[in-house]
This record gives C-alpha cells, sequence and structure tokens, in this order.
C-alpha cells in the first residue's frame, strides 16, 4: 500500500526555469521569488518519495492542437524534455514508472475516469519547470521517477472545476492501493492567474490568487464549485490553469497540513504562487 505523503501546487511560468538555467536566480528580479521557495524547497529535500504523480498540461509542445484529450496519463519508461522552439532544457530526461501508470489508469478507469494513454511523450515546461521548483540542483536524474497525469486547459470546454477535484479524489484511492511504493508525492501545475494574449493580455488578479490560496487549503470544495467561465473572467483565460491544483488537493487526506505558501506577482505575465501540504497520516510533532 501506497502513502500520499505530500502534495505540492505551484506555477509553471517558462521563464522561471528559463532563470535557474541561466544563472539568474539571484537578479533583482527573480530574488524575491526565489527566496520564497527556499522553505518549500528544504521540506522537500529532506522528504523525497519513492515516486511521484504530476499533474500538468501540454502547451502544444509534446502533443499537437488537433488532438487534446481532456485528460491523459503517462506510461512509458521515460519522458524526453520537449523543445518548445529554443532547444531541450538543460535538465534531465524524466523517468517513468510504467507499473504505477498502469495501475492508475485501471483504477481511475473503474472509478469512472477514462484516460487517454500516452505510451511516448515529450514533456514542456509545465512539467520540468515545476520540477526544478521542487528540485533546483537534479544533477544527472530527478529525485524519483515521474508519472505525468494531462488535463486539457487550453482548448474549450476545459473541464470542470469539479471534474479535477473528483478526479483527484479518485486518485488518492487509487494511488493508496498500489504495492509497488511506499510514498508517493502529488504535485498540481500551472497557475496563477494570467492571460498571455487577447484584450485582457497581461491580466493578473491577486484578489482572486489570495482567496484561492486560502481556499485550497480550508475549502477546496468551494473552488471546486467555481465554472470554468468564473476562472476565466477571474484569473484569465490561462488562469484557468489553476483546476489542476484542485486534482492535487482532491489526492489528499482530511489531515493534510499545510507546510508553506508564497506568492509573487510577476514572473513574466503571471502571478506565481506555490503552495505545499504535509499530508503523511502520522506527521511530526
Ligand atoms: C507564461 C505562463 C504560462 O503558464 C505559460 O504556459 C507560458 C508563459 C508567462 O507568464 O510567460
Ligand atoms: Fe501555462
Amino acid at each position: 500500500m501506497a502513502e500520499v505523503i505530500w502534495g505540492l501546487a505551484t506555477s509553471h511560468v517558462p521563464s522561471i526555469g528559463a532563470a535557474m538555467d541561466r544563472g539568474k536566480t539571484q537578479d533583482d528580479y527573480w530574488k524575491p521569488l526565489f527566496d520564497g521557495y527556499a522553505p518549500a524547497r528544504e521540506w522537500l529535500a529532506g522528504n523525497a518519495p519513492d515516486v511521484a504523480i504530476l499533474i500538468y498540461n501540454d502547451h502544444a509542445n509534446g502533443i499537437d492542437l488537433d488532438i487534446v484529450p481532456t485528460f491523459g496519463i503517462g506510461t512509458a519508461e521515460r519522458y524526453r524534455v520537449a523543445d518548445e522552439g529554443f532547444g531541450r532544457r538543460p535538465v534531465p530526461d524524466v523517468v517513468g514508472a510504467p507499473e504505477l501508470s498502469q495501475h492508475l489508469l485501471q483504477n481511475l478507469m473503474d472509478d469512472g475516469f477514462d484516460l487517454t494513454v500516452f505510451q511516448e511523450l515529450d514533456v514542456d515546461h509545465g512539467f520540468t519547470v515545476p520540477l526544478s521548483i521542487w528540485t533546483p540542483d537534479p544533477g544527472d536524474a530527478w529525485p524519483c521517477p515521474v508519472v505525468p497525469i494531462l488535463v486539457n486547459v487550453i482548448q474549450y470546454p476545459q473541464p470542470t472545476a469539479a471534474r479535477c477535484y473528483a478526479l483527484g479524489q479518485a486518485l488518492g484511492r487509487a494511488t493508496a492501493s498500489f504495492d509497488g511504493a511506499g510514498t508517493v508525492g502529488i504535485l498540481g501545475t500551472g497557475g496563477m492567474s494570467h492571460q498571455l494574449a487577447g484584450a485582457r493580455a497581461g491580466f493578473v488578479n491577486p484578489t482572486f490568487d489570495h482567496m484561492f490560496l486560502d481556499a485550497i487549503e480550508h475549502d477546496p470544495a468551494k473552488l471546486a464549485a467555481l465554472t470554468r467561465e468564473d476562472y476565466i473572467r477571474k484569473a484569465g483565460s490561462e488562469g484557468i490553469e489553476m483546476i489542476m491544483w484542485l486534482v492535487m488537493r482532491g489526492a489528499m487526506n482530511d489531515r493534510s497540513r499545510k507546510v508553506h505558501s508564497t506568492y509573487h506577482v510577476p514572473a513574466s505575465n503571471t502571478a506565481a504562487g506555490l503552495a505545499l501540504f504535509d499530508n503523511r497520516t502520522a506527521q511530526p510533532a
């Protein structure tokens, strides 16, 4: 039986990865953001799981826009870092966990979630930037194998927040019944408020983001009750990425405890947020 020991929600802005890759994290522009990550990184470094599950969206880099599954799962042994037009990031490829993928696929399907299967997948900034935020210096390999779960947040109609939260609850059940690992970390990625194009390009909404950061801890059902149009109106057309935080949150138990959160505006065009939850049943005093 596997235990989900933590949940990490974080933005995935590409230039956060570029700032790390180019040694700019101590520049005036970036330092406040990275200072905000420090307590979470320290806690995570002392709590490495056997395997991780990362909920993210591809941005037409690993898969093209002709076929956009609502929910998907990677089942590969390895995932290459995608070339998004400026070369592959100088970070390790991702080692997969095919046995966990197959277990989740079957159990989620039996629980009413029919995920599209990716036997091959290049992972873009939506995946690698959260890994870098977790583990700034991975060396030759990320801390553990990772299973990708994909959510369509880029093409209308995106799944509802309620469906994402229910997927997370099913994911928590499916993970708990896996025999092949002791400890599991779950990452929910994207957001916070941002809009990259159109009349509201550059839009951010700290009032909504602060409400969301509070409710993801205390009242996730309130966030699950918002419509996709609520997210787009209040958080911007790309701010709807925040529904992926709810997949992570749904997989946490009733006793999960927030370890750290941080919020910084702007990181590129985005309000960058992070929230880390300790989900261990026996938590140290
Ligand atoms: C930015 C944010 C994103 O979520 C993304 O996928 C691409 C770019 C940005 O703010 O630059
Ligand atoms: Fe994005």
